[in-house]
């Protein structure tokens, strides 16, 4: 019998990627959404994790950063591999030293463009339309201690149109994210 891989997943915001990997993952034989983990306590993640009975975890900058990490929360509920969707505190070294190529991100633009401090949601999307690029797309990848920076696990591109607002881009960003990350996710996992 196998033994199944526990994911716990990090989100800030509304977590529409969370429950795209969650319902990906929720009859696996092997792969299991363990633990749902945000930093604000009104984010329409944990809703998620509830409607699906996922146990979840609220953390505090103090101990995340300064602490242990949460490492021994981590521990408890068997934890091998750590998902970001929509994350935004950098992840503690701490962190990532306790699993090592085991954390990955996704961003929505195409690494190593338009990445780094400050470049999250429409941030993004602004500064890809007044850069008059012909294409953005979608970056999936290891986490290292820098943001957006570890080694690029996969790609996938979309136009960005003339007259786009950076809620088109949004949008047509999300549907890729919501195509490639749970399949993306289960292939590290297989590796
Ligand atoms: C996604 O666009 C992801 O690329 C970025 O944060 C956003 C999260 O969106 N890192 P959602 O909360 O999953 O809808």
């Amino acid at each position: 019998m196998s033994v199944k891989k526990h994911i716990a997943i990090f989100a800030s915001g509304t977590g529409t990627n969370a429950r795209k990997i969650i319902d990906h993952f929720k009859n696996h034989s092997d792969i299991k959404i363990a633990l749902i983990v945000s930093n604000k306590p009104d984010a329409g993640v944990l809703k998620i994790a509830k409607e699906f009975q996922i146990p979840n975890l609220i953390i505090e900058k103090e101990k995340f950063f300064r602490g242990d990490a949460y490492l021994s929360e981590l521990k408890s509920a068997q934890i091998n591999f750590i998902v970001l969707a929509g994350f935004l505190w950098k992840i503690p070294s701490a962190l990532i030293a306790a699993y090592p190529n085991k954390i990955i991100n996704i961003h929505p633009a195409l690494l190593p463009k338009y990445g780094g401090k400050g470049m999250y949601g429409h941030f993004v999307h602004e500064a890809v339309i007044q850069s008059k690029e012909k294409e953005s797309g979608i970056t999936i990848h290891y986490v290292d201690d820098k943001y957006d920076h570890g080694s690029i696990i996969f790609q996938t591109t979309c136009p960005v149109l003339i007259n786009d607002t950076g809620d088109d881009l949004a949008n047509r960003i999300h549907v890729l994210e919501h195509e490639h990350f749970a399949k993306i996710i289960e292939e590290c996992l297989q590796k």
